[in-house]
């Protein structure tokens, strides 16, 4: 098997795995054939929700681990799978650590975008807003992220038919994650709705911007509703405590005719 093989497979892997960068979506994959069999790999890169569903104690481990977000399959042949292995094996041994990826490099090298929460401008978030909902179309011609997708806003409409909830992609994903899964879609509906029609850097900081303010905003707003519901319930508690309080006095005084 010709290594590159290995190398343009890995692209696929690389909107969510870097190999000696850290995790992103899913784990660092550097060294990962020294933690694990080349056969449970191969199998489990295959579908690794199959072995999930098995019961593999180190696939349940490792999607607990990562939020249950669920690594999609690959149908790929034993060689292809261990091209992919022998190019991380191959990219562990440069150590220098030169580019393995395009996308993730380029997006991760954008100054405010890094896995922690960034600061942005209202304008951005604006920006956002108007590429999420269409009214800004993508210099690109892609769709509007509200063809297929829904964030919890209230000032807004519901979103598409497949409507596949954004509210807590942030905190899900990070900025790093959000951001690789923009450059390059590793999911086989959105890749091709997002194909030939890249997003620039800056729309892929816009949306970025307004799913981070919406994921924290939903979380703050869960919050106070919990301590609302606290509030509530104490006193409904103190009510409850007065009525009997008053019960028993008035029992008390009440002369009883017998
Ligand atoms: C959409 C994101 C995504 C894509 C694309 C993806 N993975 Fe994953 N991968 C994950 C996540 C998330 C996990 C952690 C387990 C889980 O949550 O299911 C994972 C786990 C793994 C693991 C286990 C690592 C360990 O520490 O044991 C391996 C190996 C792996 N992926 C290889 C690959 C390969 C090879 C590809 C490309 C053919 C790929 N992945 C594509 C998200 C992804
Ligand atoms: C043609 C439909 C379609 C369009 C258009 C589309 N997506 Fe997606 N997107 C999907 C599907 C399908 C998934 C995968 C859902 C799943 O099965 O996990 C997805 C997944 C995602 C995820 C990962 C969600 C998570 O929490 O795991 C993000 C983030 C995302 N899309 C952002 C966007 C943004 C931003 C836009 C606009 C630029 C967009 N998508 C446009 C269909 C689409």
């Amino acid at each position: 098997m010709p290594q590159n093989n290995g190398e343009n497979l890995f692209k696929v892997c690389a909107a969510c795995h870097t190999i000696g960068k850290g995790r992103l979506v899913g784990p660092d994959l550097s060294r990962v054939y020294e933690k694990r069999e080349q056969d449970w790999l191969i199998k489990y890169i295959r579908s690794s929700q199959k072995m999930v569903k098995e019961g593999n104690p180190d696939a349940v481990a490792l999607f607990k681990e990562f939020n249950q977000i669920p690594m999609p399959d690959n149908n790929l042949s034993d060689n292809e799978i261990i091209s992919i292995i022998d190019f991380i094996k191959a990219t562990d041994s440069k150590e220098s650590g030169t580019a393995t990826t395009t996308t993730i490099t380029e997006v991760q090298k954008t100054d405010t975008l890094t896995t922690a929460s960034f600061v942005f401008s209202n304008d951005l978030l604006k920006r956002g807003k108007a590429l999420f909902y269409g009214y800004e179309k993508f210099s690109n011609g892609a769709p509007s992220c509200i063809a297929c997708h829904n964030i919890i806003d209230e000032s807004l409409i519901g979103g598409g038919k497949l409507s596949f909830d954004l509210t807590k992609s942030y905190s899900k994903l990070s900025a790093a994650g959000i951001g690789a899964i923009l450059a390059n879609p590793p999911f086989p509906v959105m890749n091709v709705a997002l194909n030939n029609k890249k997003l620039t850097d800056e729309e892929i900081l816009a949306i970025t911007a307004l799913l981070q303010f919406i994921d924290q905003r939903n979380t703050e707003n869960s919050q106070t509703s919990d301590n609302n519901f606290i509030f509530l319930l104490m006193s409904f508690v103190v009510a409850m405590l007065l009525i009997v309080h008053i019960y028993v006095v008035c029992e008390s005084k009440i002369p009883s005719n017998s």
